[in-house]
This record gives structure tokens, sequence and C-alpha cells, in this order.
């Protein structure tokens, strides 16, 4: 039995241990029914090049038909011989056809060919369900967003207030890198579109087999233009791979904002029950587990990725079996994502804000000094002696323990003099709302209500799109 791939020059087969060491079924077997598309369309190339009669052909393939059927219905599995998908589904396909039949479907093909073909089907498959799933997520920030209308909150750098924006902006900064995400799956696709069926081991097959057939049934536009490179290359592989950990990370750094915003201490949103969890010893508890585990597991996806690229880095070009590690890298990144998307969509459409609390914070720890020093700029006062007054109102309010808008008229006038005349000074009270503060910022990109606005129309017309 497992002599069945290349027992001609061998006098044993594989010792067990190596046989246990080489064994990839147990996690390359999601590739099956792929293999069998691929032979399929292998069948039809082997009949075109009169490798196949009419009727071997047919018979062939409702060999693959029924050998499709067993491993549906799970009639038909890996054994402990089998090394790895494509040696198990050929012994299946001898169990069906018989080895004088069966036996014919190897003719011009390779595993190195098959695999690399098989892995990029799958990861274009799958990359769209992560694309659908991303693009869930940019629609549940967006609906937020949109729900959060004029609320204003703190926006924070360095986490420390910084000047207000509208929630709804803060929402949205975290839509359009997801959108970047599905937008480089879009693009990665048009490069994936080549298929390497045809380059066999590495340096293409004799038997006048048409790859260019084989690839359209498969799905691709295109054949590889290199059959080493077809065969060797996993650079594809490792590009689907950023954008997985990629993905990770712009859903961890959300995350991360969450697991703030629903401390106590900040009390900015709210997670749905059915999205949190709670403490086996501690009653009061409620916890963003979500947000956690997805913040956590972007660590694995970071991992899966860079562990490929140290596999890659020192390998020759040319298939060494070292290759077969690129694919339990990408299994567990789509696996990971494919479960956690959807618990983290249902978390963002279901939170709620607390937007009194927001509205109450957004101006505080003289959040709106930018705004003293714009507003001076506007009455004919250099930046820099602008951002020096502004920093003595802040001073001033500092040192009494009260903000900015407590400062009294009589502050303003003694603080600006020399660059603004008294009665012009106290009209700086103009800006020292965060209504007004968040309505100036309105240069396209800006936090004004109407920018954000478009931006969420923009957005919207970019996920209907993608
Ligand atoms: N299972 C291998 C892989 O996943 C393909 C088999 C190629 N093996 C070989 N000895 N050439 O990469």
């Amino acid at each position: 039995e497992h002599l069945a791939l290349w027992g001609g020059r061998f006098s044993s087969g594989p010792s067990p241990e190596l046989a246990r060491l080489s064994k990839s079924t147990q996690f390359d077997w999601r590739l099956a029914d792929d293999d069998i598309a691929g032979s399929r369309a292998h069948a039809r190339a082997l009949g075109r090049a009169g490798l196949l009669t009419a009727d071997e052909l047919q018979r062939m393939e409702a060999a693959l038909d029924e050998l499709q059927r067993r491993v549906d219905s799970g009639e038909f599995t890996p054994i402990e011989d089998d090394e790895d998908e494509a040696t198990a589904l050929e012994r299946g396909l001898l169990e069906i056809a018989g080895d004088e039949l069966g036996g014919k479907l190897r003719a011009g093909r390779s595993r190195n060919d098959q695999i690399a073909t098989l892995i990029r089907m799958w990861m274009r498959r799958h990359a769209r369900v992560v694309a659908n799933q991303l693009l869930n997520l940019a629609d549940a920030l967006l609906v937020q967003a949109k729900e959060a209308g004029h609320t204003v909150m703190p926006g924070r750098t360095h986490m420390q207030h910084a000047q207000p924006v509208l929630l709804a902006h803060q929402l949205m900064a975290h839509v359009w890198p997801l959108l970047r995400d599905v937008e480089r799956l879009r693009d990665w696709d048009k490069r994936v579109d080549a298929s390497p069926y045809g380059s066999g081991a590495l340096a293409g097959n004799t038997l006048g087999l048409e790859p260019v057939a084989v690839a359209r049934e498969l799905g691709f536009t295109n054949v590889t233009e290199n059959s080493i490179d077809g065969t060797a290359s996993r650079d594809l592989v490792a590009e689907f791979s950023f954008i997985m950990a990629m993905a990770g990370v712009d859903i961890s750094r959300l995350s991360e904002e969450i697991i703030i915003w629903n401390t106590q201490e900040f009390g900015f949103v709210r997670l749905d029950d059915a999205y949190s969890t709670g403490s086996s010893i501690m009653p009061q508890k409620k916890n963003p587990d979500i947000a956690e585990l997805a913040r956590g597991k972007a660590g694995r996806l970071i991992g899966d990725l860079t562990g490929l690229l140290a596999t890659l880095k020192g390998l020759p070009t040319a298939y060494a079996r070292d290759l077969q590690e690129d694919k339990e890298a990408v299994f567990d990144q789509v696996d990971t994502l494919e479960v956690l998307l959807p618990a983290f969509t249902g978390m963002i459409r279901t939170m709620t804000f607390n937007t009194e609390r927001l509205e109450q914070q957004a101006p505080t720890g003289f959040a709106l000094a930018t705004d003293i020093a714009e507003w001076l700029v506007k009455n004919g006062v250099p930046f820099r002696h602008a951002h020096e007054l502004s920093g003595a109102c802040v001073k001033a309010a500092e040192s009494r323990g009260v903000e900015l808008w407590d400062l009294t008229d009589d502050d303003f006038i003694e603080i600006f003099r020399g660059f603004v005349e008294p009665d012009v000074a106290v009209n700086v009270r103009e800006v020292l709302s965060t209504e007004g503060s968040v309505a100036a910022r309105a240069g396209k990109g800006g936090t004004a209500p109407n920018r954000v606005r478009e931006q969420i129309m923009s957005a919207k017309t970019l996920i209907e799109q993608l």
C-alpha cells in the first residue's frame, strides 16, 4: 500500500517514524474537494491530449464522482498509511476505478504542482468569506457611527485628552483600515489568479497537456508563467497570511479601545449581556472577553505569518518538503478569523454608548486649548505666540483647579494683553464649546459633523462596491 506512489526504486516502505513525521492528512484533508476538482480538470486534459479514450474519460469522471460522494458522506477518509490528501485520494480512486484506469490519472502531474494549485484555490475561496465578514464588521461600525449622530467625546493622543471629536469620527477611524484589508484581499486575488497545474514537479510536462483549460476549469484566468516559480514560490501564501495578520491587528486595536471604554473609570460603552461573560467567583463581574480574545488571537495570527516567513527564508527555489509547512499557518489564521469575526461583529452591533458621559468628558482636560490658539491666529496673533498665550490660559485654569471656560473675562484680557484688544479678548468664549470646536474642523477628513456625514456616505458606497 505505502509503495503505491514511488515503489519502483525502493526495497522497503517508510519506517514507522518517517511515516509519522511525513504524514499531513490530519490537516490537509480539507483540500480533498479541491484536489478532486483538479483531478477532473486533469482527466479532461489527458483526454484532449489523447492519453485517455473517450470511454476511459467517461469512466474516470464517473469514478471521480463516486470518490467525491464517498468523501462527502465520510465513507472515505484517510487511513494511517496515507501520507497526504493526494495519496489518500489516489488510493480511493484506485479502489473505485481499478489499478488499470485509476493508474492513468497521475500522468503529467506531480503533487508539487497539485498542492501549489490547491492551496491557491482554498485561499481564494476563504478570502471571499473573510472579506465578507470584514465588510459586516465595517457595516456594524458604520451603523453605530450613524446612530452616534453629533455625540462628542474626548479625542486622545498619548491616551491624554487632546481635542474633542465626534464619536462617529472615532468609530469610522476603525472602518477604513478594515476596508483596506478587504481591498488588499481583492488586489491579492489578481496576483493569485494563476494556476500552477501543469508545472509538474518543477520543469513542466512532456505530455502536451494544455494548462490553460485546466486553469479555467479551476477558476483561474491564467497559468503561472514559470513552472519552477509555480511550484516553489509561496509569496502569495505569505501575502495572504499578512492580510490575515493585519486584519487581526486592526481588530485588536479596536478591541483595546473597547476594553478601556468598558472600564468603570471610563464608562463610555456598555456591552450586551449576550456578548459578555461573567466570573465564576465574582458575581458582579461582566467581562469583555470577546475583545480580549480578539486581542489575544492577533498574537497567534502574527505568529502564523512570521513562522511562514521563517520557513521560506532559506529555501532554494524549487520544491522542497519544507513547503508543506505553509498550510497549517493559513488554515489556522482563517479558522481563527472565521470564528472570531461573527462574535466580534455581534458585540459591536449590540454595544451601547453612554452619550451623556462622553459629552461631559469631551471638553475636559483643557481639550479646547488648541481652539484658543487657533482663535488667536484668526485674530492676527502668530501661532508661536498664540500657542504660548493659550498655554498660559491652561496654566491659570490648572492652578485654580478649574476648566478653561471657568476663566473670567478679566483673565482673558490680562493673558492676551499686548496681542488682542480687551473688547475682542472676551470673544474667545465663542470657541470654548465642544460643538464649536468640532464644527470648526471642517476641512476634508475633519471631525465636523457634515464632514463625518460625507465620510459615512463614502464608506457606505465603498462597502457596497467591495
Ligand atoms: N504534501 C506535500 C505538500 O503539502 C506535497 C507532496 C509533495 N511531496 C514531495 N515529496 N514532493 O507540500
